[in-house]
């Protein structure tokens, strides 16, 4: 009797192990075949969203490093700042990395000059018309990815040539959309009407939150929030730390009339908040803002009246843990959950 045990669990082994292999192997072909990660010579389907104050050439290189694709945040940056970071970049890694270009800044054909000049070779526009600056970064061999927050947008971005589209939802950190569309109800939408390669963003910061993108029928996904908390996010510690002890319902979605951004509840949120209550015009809000607010927030550590941009999976970050950890975290928690789907066996 011993015995026949003995060779069942032999053979159960045998064929837990063979299942393994098929699983892994399956998962590379998968993997090595994903658009995404075909479009951009990258290993895992995970872009590390760009950021202004937050990702410098440090993230970007560590997480193109660990695999996945990592951005320069070009928002904060001078021209000759963001020279400085694309060089850095290039020296810190081998593996594919871009620039996040929001074109609602100023400066933005010194910006586009310095990347054509540095061979950048992956540009993700946001925040304006995708049909400026595509054609003319893919004549110089660049690929372009557009982010919006809508289908309309999706679309517009698709008739201007796009190589793929982030979509990104409600829970974001950052500058998002006035329609307040959470990612669980773009992505699906987004998927439908466009025929491009799709990306995800808002609310990820776990393997399980991305595999439910994949499901959605996104092809990737962008993280932005989880990496504000790493020791290379170039984040203030002041602001790494406030985003690790963030609750549930801590941010907020403000300045709906000027550009919205989603906000850490602070001293000035608070008085952005009750000047939109009281019916303040764009021109008092604008004063109220002020100059230079999100760097007096995110990079100076002004916890009280600076900008702290982040998004709602804020209040899920428990940690702060280097970049490559989070990369990997994300895929092996994305493969269990898979694998935990695909035993339920519907
Ligand atoms: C601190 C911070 C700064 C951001 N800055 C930019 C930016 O400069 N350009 C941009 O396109 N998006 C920006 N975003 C949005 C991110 O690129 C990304 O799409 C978003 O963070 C994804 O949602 P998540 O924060 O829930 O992961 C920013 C987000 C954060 C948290």
């Amino acid at each position: 009797m011993g015995d026949i045990i003995l060779i069942s669990n032999y053979k159960y082994k045998k064929f837990i192990l063979s299942y393994k292999s098929i699983y892994q192997t399956n998962l590379t072909y998968s993997l090595m075949n994903n658009a995404i990660c075909k479009l951009f010579q990258i290993e895992y389907p995970i872009i590390q969203a760009g950021m202004i104050w937050c990702s410098g050439w440090e993230l970007a290189s560590a997480v193109s490093n660990a695999g996945g694709l990592g951005l320069i945040g070009a928002g904060s940056m001078y021209p000759e700042i963001l020279r400085e970071h694309i060089q850095k970049c290039k020296k810190a890694t081998d593996k594919p990395f871009g620039v996040n270009v929001p074109l609602l800044y100023p400066n933005i054909e010194e910006h586009m000059k310095v990347i054509v000049e540095e061979g950048v070779k992956i540009v993700f526009t946001s925040a304006g018309n995708p049909k400026t600056w595509t054609g003319h970064l893919q004549e110089k061999g660049i690929t372009v990815v557009h982010v919006v927050s809508n289908v309309k947008f999706a679309l517009k971005s698709q008739e201007a040539g796009v190589n793929a589209v982030v979509a990104e939802g409600f829970e974001a950190g950052g500058h998002n959309g006035r329609e307040e569309t959470t990612t669980l109800v773009l992505i699906p939408q987004v998927k439908k009407a466009i025929n491009i390669p799709l990306i995800a963003a808002g609310g990820i910061g776990s393997g399980q939150a991305m595999a439910a993108c994949l499901a959605l029928g996104a092809d990737a996904v962008q993280v932005g929030s989880r990496f504000v908390a790493t020791p290379e996010s170039s984040a203030h510690q002041a602001f790494k730390d406030t985003v690790v002890k963030a609750q549930e319902g801590d941010t907020i979605l403000t300045l709906k009339q000027l550009t919205p951004v989603r906000l850490i509840k602070n001293d000035f949120c608070n008085k952005v908040l009750a000047a939109e209550q009281t019916g303040a015009s764009k021109e008092e809000l604008t004063t109220l803002l002020g100059r230079a607010r999100a760097k007096k927030g995110m990079f100076e550590g002004d916890l009280s009246e600076g900008e702290l941009e982040i998004g709602q999976v804020s209040g899920a970050i428990t940690a702060i843990k280097p970049a490559a950890e989070i990369v990997k975290e994300l895929m092996d928690d994305c493969k269990q959950t898979i694998a935990r789907l695909n035993a339920i066996g519907f």
